[in-house]
Order: C-alpha cells, then sequence, then structure tokens
C-alpha cells in the first residue's frame, strides 16, 4: 500500500494551482440522473471519489465521458435503480443520487451508508423530507428502498439541522417534483450554491440559491447544461495551511478570498498575512503563528473540513489554541497522530486544547480520513526529521497531484510503495 514520506523544515515558495471542488463535483455529477439530456462539467478535479461516483452511475447506466478535467454524463439509458453497498460504503456521497432517481424514475434503492471514522452520520433528514414529499420509505437488508406513485409532491421542509447532503438530495428531488417546495434551515456551502446555480442552468426553477430558504418550482423535465465546478475552498484553505506552517510564500491560483473568509480571518489573527493577486491570492507568515480559538460550524462558520489542518498549524504556535467540533461528534483521530509527532493536545470532549511546541518531530503516522490525513502532511511539512504517513489512499480521495503541488514548492515529499 502507498505511503508517503516527507523529510520537514523546508520553507514552501512558488504558486499552487486550486482544482474544481470534490464536494461540488460530486452532487452535480449526481444531478445528471435528473434529465435525459447530457451534462458538462468542466474544472473536474482528477480524485479517487470522482471515479468511485462515475461507477456508481455508470452502473445505474448513465455514461460519463472524460477528458482530462472535463466530464460529459449522460442518464439517457438508466435501466437500474440500485445503489450497491460495495460503492456506497467507500464513499457517503453515493447517497446523492437517492433524491434524483427517486424524482426522475419514482423508485431508487440505495444502501445505507453505515458508521463512518468521523461519527454515526445518518441520513434520516434526507429520508424524513423525501416522506413529506409523499415518498414511501422502507429499511430492508442495509437498504433504503424508496418508492413514489407519480411524481413527488412539492412540500414545506424544515430541517431540525444543517446538512450540506440533505439539503442537496432534497433540492435536486424538488426540481421534478409536482408543486412548490420550501428548504428553510438550507445549507448555505458553496458546493450547494454551484448545484443549485447547474440545476437553474438545466432549467429548474429555484429562488433563494446561496441563503439558508430556497424555494423551487418544480418541473416536468429538465435539460442539459454545461457548467463549470467552483474552486475547491477546502483545498485552498489546506495549502494556506502549508505556506504558514513552513513560514513559506505561496500564491494560489484560481483561489478565491471570498469563498473562505472564515477561514481567512481566524489565519489573520493567528498571523497569516494574504494579499490578492491577478491570479489568485499570496500567503505568507513573516511573524510566526500565534493560539487563537477556533470552533467549527455549518457556513459561513469555520468549517469542520479545515478543523484537522488548523490545529497541525496551532500545534506549532505560540500560546494556546482550543479548537471546538460542534459538526460531528468524533472528528478528533488526528489526534493521537499528531501526538506521536510532539503535539500538545489534550481532548475534553467536544474541544481539543492545543499547547504549542517550539518543533514537531518525525514519525510514522497512520492515516484515519482524508483531513486528518492531510494534516499530518501539514505537521510533517513543519517538523524535524522523517516523516512516513501510512494509508495515503485517504488523501487520495480528496487532494488532486498533492506531492507535485507540494514539490513544485520545494517539500520534500515523495509517494513510496
Ligand atoms: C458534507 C461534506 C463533508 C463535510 C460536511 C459538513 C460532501 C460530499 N461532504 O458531508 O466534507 O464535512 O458536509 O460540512 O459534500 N446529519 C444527521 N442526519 C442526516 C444528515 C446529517 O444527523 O440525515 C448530521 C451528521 O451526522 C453531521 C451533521 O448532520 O453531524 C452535518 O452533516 P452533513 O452536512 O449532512 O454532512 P455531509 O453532507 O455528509
Amino acid at each position: 500500500m502507498d505511503k508517503i514520506r516527507i523529510t520537514g523544515g523546508r520553507a514552501l515558495q512558488g504558486v499552487i494551482p486550486i482544482s474544481g471542488a470534490k464536494n461540488a463535483a460530486l452532487p452535480l455529477m449526481a444531478a445528471c440522473l435528473l434529465t435525459d439530456k447530457p451534462l458538462e462539467l468542466s474544472n473536474m478535479p482528477e480524485l479517487a471519489d470522482i471515479a468511485t461516483m462515475a461507477k456508481l452511475l455508470e452502473q445505474h447506466g448513465a455514461t460519463c465521458e472524460r477528458r482530462k478535467h472535463k466530464m460529459t454524463l449522460c442518464a439517457a439509458g438508466v435501466e437500474n435503480v440500485k445503489a450497491p453497498y460495495e460503492l456506497v460504503r467507500t464513499m457517503r456521497a453515493s447517497v446523492l443520487v437517492l433524491g434524483p432517481l427517486l424524482a426522475r424514475f419514482g423508485k431508487a434503492e440505495v444502501s445505507l451508508p453505515g458508521g463512518c471514522a468521523i461519527g454515526t452520520r445518518p441520513i434520516d433528514m434526507h429520508l424524513k423530507a423525501l416522506e413529506e414529499m409523499g415518498a414511501s420509505i422502507k429499511l430492508r437488508d442495509g437498504y433504503v428502498h424508496a418508492s413514489v406513485k407519480g411524481r413527488l409532491k412539492g412540500a414545506n421542509i424544515i430541517f431540525d439541522q444543517v446538512s450540506v447532503g440533505a439539503t442537496e438530495n432534497i433540492l435536486m428531488a424538488a426540481c421534478l417534483a409536482d408543486g412548490t417546495t420550501t428548504i428553510t434551515n438550507a445549507a448555505r456551502e458553496p458546493e450547494v450554491a454551484d448545484l443549485a446555480r447547474c440545476l437553474a442552468a438545466m432549467g429548474a426553477e429555484i429562488e433563494g440559491i446561496g441563503t439558508s430558504r430556497m424555494t423551487i418550482r418544480g418541473k416536468k423535465k429538465l435539460h442539459g447544461a454545461s457548467h463549470r465546478v467552483v474552486a475547491d475552498r477546502i483545498e485552498m484553505g489546506t495549502y494556506i495551511t502549508c505556506a504558514a506552517v513552513t513560514h513559506g510564500v505561496v500564491e494560489l491560483t484560481g483561489a478565491d478570498r471570498a469563498m473562505l473568509l472564515p477561514v481567512i480571518e481566524k489565519y489573520e489573527e493567528a498571523g497569516v498575512q494574504f494579499s490578492d493577486t491577478k491570479k489568485g491570492l499570496r500567503v505568507s507568515c513573516p511573524d510566526g503563528i500565534r493560539g487563537v480559538d477556533v470552533m467549527t460550524q455549518p457556513h459561513p462558520g469555520f468549517p469542520t473540513d479545515m478543523q484537522a489542518q488548523f490545529m497541525a498549524l496551532m500545534s506549532r504556535a505560540r500560546g494556546a489554541s482550543m479548537i471546538t467540533e460542534t459538526v460531528f461528534e468524533n472528528r478528533f483521530m488526528h489526534v493521537p497522530e499528531l501526538v506521536r509527532m510532539g503535539a500538545n493536545i489534550n481532548v475534553h470532549g467536544r474541544s481539543a486544547m492545543v499547547r504549542g511546541v517550539r518543533n514537531l518531530r518525525g514519525a510514522e503516522v497512520m492515516a484515519t480520513d482524508l483531513r486528518a490525513s492531510v494534516s499530518l502532511v501539514i505537521a510533517a511539512l513543519a517538523a524535524k526529521g522523517d516523516t512516513l504517513i501510512h494509508r495515503v489512499y485517504h488523501l487520495d480521495r480528496g487532494y488532486e497531484r498533492l506531492e507535485e503541488k507540494l514539490a513544485a514548492c520545494g517539500a520534500d515529499i515523495e509517494r513510496v510503495g
């Protein structure tokens, strides 16, 4: 199994291009199921999760043609509405086919995702909302069996808590429902807004894009469209952290400061400096890092997908930082691995107290999930000596050409078999 070796201590200097967002691309791909006409997506990242979603759609009977960063999807020949366990198990975002399949074909059979490394992550909100839209939902043999007579009905959906996936599933389903659907307490993540914009280009009528209340007037049919996937704000935040922790100077191209404001504000408080350039954003950290507190929250709060990276940065800060995770339970698996590298971190329930240390030391560590594993890369870049990261398939799920992008800025990093 592949491992990554990093020898720390080099300040990153150079340019890193930011790819299209995985978390936007996955729901956009699922949206192809809403029409029998082609959907053309550009700025698609090349990632393992994208390949998994393509495999899932292909086994449903859709076609996914890939040319570098473009993908043309067509769901004209869908025959099979079952999303099998083998695929849903490897990628939770597979549940995003549920809403579109049910809305267009009146039935869907999707494996329950099961527990995962960052908490139980149920899909009860997706199912309850689909029931409110007239679907009959049965759980049998580990699968959700969903069906509806005729079309789904427009409904007034009020989510008890903010869920990105549930908002996306219901948004897609509502586009083909009979009547008007309102989603209250909708997720406002830029990736949800990107999906809504693509659906609008496919003929959907959506009001309130980017807000917590969306109104969707259902249509009998949607058509094809071309859409460019938004930049990956989490990839951007990750490379900001790599630059800061090594006291480097890096320009992120294709990056948009507006998408990452809550993170930029926190990083500025911690001593990281930003300046806009023609092509993106320059990051530097001339005076070292100060400890600051952070609490994860749904957008526009500090994203949970940046929590592990921020913790790696804080482990080298002057002073202490209290990091509180409110979105997921059990999202501190990176803590014991960072501690193996010399970090001083104590977890109390949902909060972690990080006391900055002068030096981290290279060690053999284990990646446990996507963002946890990249926090180990960040710590390794700043550590003295060699770090060997095991189970890097987690990184390949969400970071396009990570070693190449970091090596181009002077990092001493290589993949070893
Ligand atoms: C998406 C992102 C993920 C990010 C997360 C939160 C994708 C592919 N993944 O995941 O990277 O970390 O948003 O920003 O876009 N919940 C329920 N019941 C439900 C649905 C969710 O209790 O039916 C809970 C979850 O367990 C979690 C919280 O709601 O505690 C937020 O989860 P959600 O926003 O749904 O995350 P995902 O869409 O799975």
